[in-house]
């Protein structure tokens, strides 16, 4: 799924999304219930209308991305786990959000500590947004951090989900998805997947990775998750990622992932190839009139050369949204093919030619 916080992704039509074969996007319960706010988009009919797309949408609760703009501030990571409470039906964050939506609170960071303000994440924010898959709100914290708060966060996951399907109205129309938290700690995430799996959910996440663990830790945790989690059910891990990390959880048991990777990294300069990644700024592609990826048959790589998009992506907007196409389009690409050869039995072919081209060496 690419991730796209206010409804949209960043630089691409609708029409684009439908060409490149998405199917579903993300979207941010916590970024619309803001802007435009929740109230106005169930006014006008809920998202699926407000952006005219027939598409699923799949929102996530939010929480998390309260955690990654505290996380720039070990301080404040610490003050977080003191001031959330989960007893009333909001949560306390003792942060000033506006700050963080305002993207400043780097600069502003001395002015954290001390100021508070309320997240109001009553649960029919969800409800009245309208999307198809709806997360739960979790606790999240990052895999680096250990002690005492990893277990209080996965209990205090479990108790929110029961609110959630408590609140939850829409069951028929909205898939409300547990998130299994827990950290590395074995013991911690198998309470949380089998408390998740008693509550007989639509479908199940795995979350609070991707944040600095090792592979081998991160790959641990989704083996442990996927072996407990339900067949007919799909799993989710979020905010991942990496064509390669796609590719593994896969072969772990995951079917869903969403990440920002594709089109962050266009906006860098960076396109996704076979063999791994491309980088437009280079000062090679200025004079390389070959298409991006020559296997690849996106509109971009049929009408544009490196050096074209060379010249546009340090000057011109359309530098990254032609780069962000084609990553899309190279991720939606990876999925069908990943999706067809597990059907057609070639799976384990298809992991292999894929490492083998991945290892190979790209500018
Ligand atoms: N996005 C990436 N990881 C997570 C997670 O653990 N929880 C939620 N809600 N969103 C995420
Ligand atoms: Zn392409």
């Amino acid at each position: 799924m690419p991730v796209g916080p206010q409804g949209t992704i960043k630089g691409l039509t609708k029409n684009q999304l439908e060409e490149i074969g998405c199917q579903i996007i993300l979207g941010n319960t916590y970024h619309l219930a803001l802007r435009p706010t929740s109230e106005l988009i169930d006014e006008l009919g809920g998202l699926h209308k407000f952006m005219n797309s027939p598409r699923a949408l799949l929102t996530d609760s939010g929480g998390f991305q309260m955690i990654l703009s505290l996380s720039l501030s070990p301080s404040l990571s610490l003050s977080l786990s003191e001031g959330l409470s989960d007893d009333s039906n909001y949560f306390r964050y003792p942060c000033c959000i506006w700050l963080i939506l305002l993207k400043r609170v780097s600069r502003f960071s001395h002015l954290w500590m001390g100021s508070q303000c309320s997240l109001r994440l009553k649960n029919q924010f969800k409800f009245k947004i309208g999307a198809d898959i709806i997360m739960a709100l979790d606790d999240v914290v990052r895999t680096t951090i250990t002690g005492p708060r990893i277990e209080e966060a996965m209990y205090r996951t479990l108790r929110w989900i029961d609110r959630c399907m408590a609140a939850h109205k829409r069951p028929h129309e909205q898939n409300l998805f547990g998130i299994v938290q827990g950290g590395l700690d074995p013991v911690l995430r198998d309470i949380c997947v089998k408390g998740l799996v008693e509550r007989n959910l639509p479908g199940y996440a795995i979350g609070g990775l991707a944040g600095g663990e090792d592979k081998d830790s991160f790959w641990r945790v989704v083996a442990q998750c996927t072996a407990a989690l339900p067949e007919d059910k799909p799993r989710y891990v979020m905010g991942v990622g990496y064509p390669l990390d796609i590719v593994v959880c896969s072969a772990l048991g995951a079917d869903m992932y969403d990440c920002v990777y594709p089109t962050r990294t266009a906006r860098f300069g960076t396109a996704l190839v076979p063999e791994g990644v491309l980088k437009l700024k280079h000062q090679a592609m200025a004079t390389d009139i070959r298409p991006i990826d020559p296997t690849c048959d996106c509109m971009v790589c049929k009408n544009y050369t490196r050096a074209y998009i060379h010249c546009l992506v340090t000057k011109d907007a359309m530098g990254s949204q032609l780069l962000s196409y084609h990553n899309l389009y190279y991720m939606m690409k990876l999925s069908r093919d990943l999706h067809s050869s597990i059907i057609e039995g070639w799976f384990l072919e298809f992991v292999c030619k894929f490492c083998r081209k991945c290892s190979q060496k790209v500018m």
